[in-house]
Formats: C-alpha cells, structure tokens, sequence
C-alpha cells in the first residue's frame, strides 16, 4: 500500500502540510528539531491509531492550538481508503476521533486499515530495555496481523486488571473468585501464547536470514520467546500452557496473595536475543543491537506483508546513524524495493550506485521537494 495524500493541520510543529509522496523510498532531510520525526508519528498514528513516542496525547497539538488533524489518502491494491484522526485538547488531557471514508469509526474499526512497520530510536530498547518493551512490540505487530490476537489481547488485560483489584480488595481475597479469574485468564492466555510463540518463531527464522545477508559470516542472530508460565518442554499447545498454568500459580499462588499482583501469564513474557551464544543486551556493541532491531524489523515487515497480502508501509525514523558505511549501503538497498518507506536522516545517505530515492527537505515543520536522485 501506498500514501497518496498526506495532509496535516496542527499536528505538532506543522500547522499546515499537503503531501503527496510519490511511491519507493522516500527520504527526509533536515537538521535537529525541523519536524522528521513528527511526520513519521503523524503516518504511524493513522497506522496504529497511537503515537510512537510514549507521548501525552495533548503533546500531539500543536501549542495554543485547540485540535490537531492527520488525514492521508491510501491506496492498497484493492481500495483507496481515507483515514484521519483528529485529537482535541480536553483540559490538560486529549481526545482522539477516528474516521474512516469520512465516518466516525471506533479506535477497533480503524485499526487494521492501514499497516505500517516504525523504527524509531526508541526501538533500539527492544534489545537492551525493559521486558515490557518487548512485550509492546509483539502486541502491536500481532494485532496488526491479526485482529483476533488485539481482541484477546484486550480481553487478557480487562481480566488481568478483574484479578489485581480483588488480589488487593482490603478485608480477604474472595478464592472462589480468584480460581475463575485464573481459569479465564489461562484459557485467554493460553491464545495470546500460542499466538505470539508461533509468531516469534516465523520473526526469528526471518530476522536470522536477513541479518546474515547484511553481515556475512559475522555471528548469527537468534531469538527466543520466553513464555510466563514457562514451558519446560517446548509445547505451547494449549494444554501443555493450561497444564504449565496450574503449575505455576501452585508455586506461585501463595505469593501472588503476599504481593497482592499477578506474578504468572504472558503479561510477564518476554524474548530473548543472542548472536550466536551471547546475549545481545550484554555483549552487543551499540552498532550491532541496531544491526539486530533493524533486522528484526524488516522481518516484522515481511511477517505483515504475508499476513495482511499488501505490502505495509515502512516509516524509519533515524535508522541510519550510528551503522558503519557499509551496513547503511546494504540497508538502503535491502529498502529500495519497498512500495513506499518513509526514511529521515539528517543527511542524504550514501547509496549504491543506480538506486532512485525521492527526496524531501524539512525546515521548521515546512517541507519541500529536492530533485530526485
Ligand atoms: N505540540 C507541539 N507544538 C509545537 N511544536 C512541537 C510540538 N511537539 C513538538 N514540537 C516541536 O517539533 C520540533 C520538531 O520535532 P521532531 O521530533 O520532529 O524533530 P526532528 O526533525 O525529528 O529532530 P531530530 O533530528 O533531533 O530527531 C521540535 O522542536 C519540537 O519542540
Ligand atoms: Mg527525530
């Protein structure tokens, strides 16, 4: 799919912007502070229907302005779709509204519509930060995928947040309660296992063919999903989750009541990284976790391509720095095939001779087209 239009009013630091990106590569140039980022936000919202940054939503409106307005035109192989968000200031906080061909949709109408595939700075936490880290990006990229996964996704949670309030209800724990809590979330859980174990698995045959086409015989990348409850034997079919479910919380049970909170479910999973046996978050050089993530990410984007039957969109927000010549070469051509990506850097990379990018200039949240390389 591809961006036709783009249209921006408030957003951030562009209090007006029409665009109309032509297809392939195309790249965004501008010193610190001019606004690559905001655009590369303002796509993703449409995409996901939330911002990249973990941003106040009001932040997302541009200063002394009440409301914020992000429309494109998409064009997949099948449709065109129009989709635009507007976000209202409300008090210190905000509200957003999403529309769909120009009708109000609710936020689980309009995801799906648009798929995108983001790197940003913050993505190269996935390797080194939190678990919780991880744990979003699997979300994301899965609900993308699959709606069905986003619906049990949300369902887990409304029962996680049902099982901590009664772990902390002052004057006793109703236990009756507590074992239908933890039956519903086993068998929800045991979905969102299955689900995110099988998508790993695909995310890390892919992610390991990519990284050895950009590194040689540099060592290997390879990833694991790590499951809360732990599967000692591998199986991640349901029963072998429910059965590892009611083991742990026999372990676990009496301290979930001590720490009043749920210590046992995929809301503790996480993934871990290596190149070849060490650990990427321990051993990795800065350059080689962003070698990772990169990889990773272009096989989450591979991954979309063959759920959703459309080529997302791909939205790189400063990728390219800190990667040596040579990876930057091998990653802007591994791009160049791309329907549309939307690349920022301060400078105009390096590319291989013969490869064709657009190229856009920002200036203070304005924008304007250089000649095409
Ligand atoms: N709500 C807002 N209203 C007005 N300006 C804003 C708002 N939110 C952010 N900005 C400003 O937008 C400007 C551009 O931000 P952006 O993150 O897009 O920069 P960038 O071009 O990506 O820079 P860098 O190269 O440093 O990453 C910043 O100066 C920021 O202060
Ligand atoms: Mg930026």
């Amino acid at each position: 799919m591809r961006v036709s239009t783009l249209d921006l009013a408030n957003f951030r630091n562009y209090a007006a912007l029409h665009v109309e990106p032509p297809g392939g590569v195309c790249v965004f140039i501008g010193d610190n502070a001019q606004g690559k980022s905001n655009l590369l936000e303002a796509i993703s919202l449409l995409a996901t229907g939330k911002s990249f940054r973990a941003a106040r939503e009001a932040d997302l409106v541009r200063t002394d302005c009440p409301l914020a307005r992000v429309a494109a035109r998409v064009t997949t192989s099948s449709l065109e779709v129009q989709a635009a968000c507007i976000i209202t200031r409300v008090g210190e906080g905000a509200r957003k509204r999403f529309l769909r061909n120009g009708r109000g949709v609710a936020y689980a109408q309009f995801l799906g519509g648009i798929s995108a595939v983001t790197f940003m700075p913050l993505d190269l936490q996935l390797i080194a930060g939190p678990p919780a880290i991880r744990r979003r990006f699997l979300n994301v990229a899965l609900s993308q995928a699959d709606r069905g996964y986003y619906r049990q996704h949300v369902r887990y949670t409304g029962i996680l947040a049902q099982k901590n309030a009664l772990l902390k209800a002052p004057g006793g724990v109703d236990r009756k309660l507590l074992a239908t809590y933890n039956e519903q979330l086993a068998a929800v859980g045991a979905a969102l296992i299955g689900a995110r174990a099988a998508y790993v698995r695909g995310l890390a045959r892919e992610a390991a063919a990519v990284h050895a086409r950009w590194v040689g015989d540099a060592p290997q990348l390879r990833m694991r999903y790590v499951p809360s409850p732990a599967l000692p034997e591998g199986d991640e079919s349901p029963g072998a989750v429910l059965r590892a479910f009611s083991l742990a919380w026999e372990t676990h049970g009496a301290a979930e009541l001590v720490r009043k909170t749920s210590l046992v479910g995929p809301h503790r999973d996480d993934i871990e990284f290596a190149l070849d046996d060490h650990a990427l978050a321990r051993f990795g050089s800065q350059g080689q976790q962003r070698t990772a993530v990169l990889a990773v990410k272009s096989a989450e984007y591979a991954l979309l391509a063959a759920a959703v039957g459309e080529a997302p969109l791909l939205l790189l927000d400063d990728v390219l720095s800190e990667l040596d010549a040579e990876r930057r070469r091998s990653f802007m051509s591994s791009i160049e095939g791309c329907e549309q990506a939307f690349v920022t850097a301060t400078e105009l990379p390096d590319l291989a001779a013969g490869s064709a990018v657009s190229v856009f200039e920002i200036t203070d949240g304005r924008l304007a087209a250089r000649a095409q390389t």
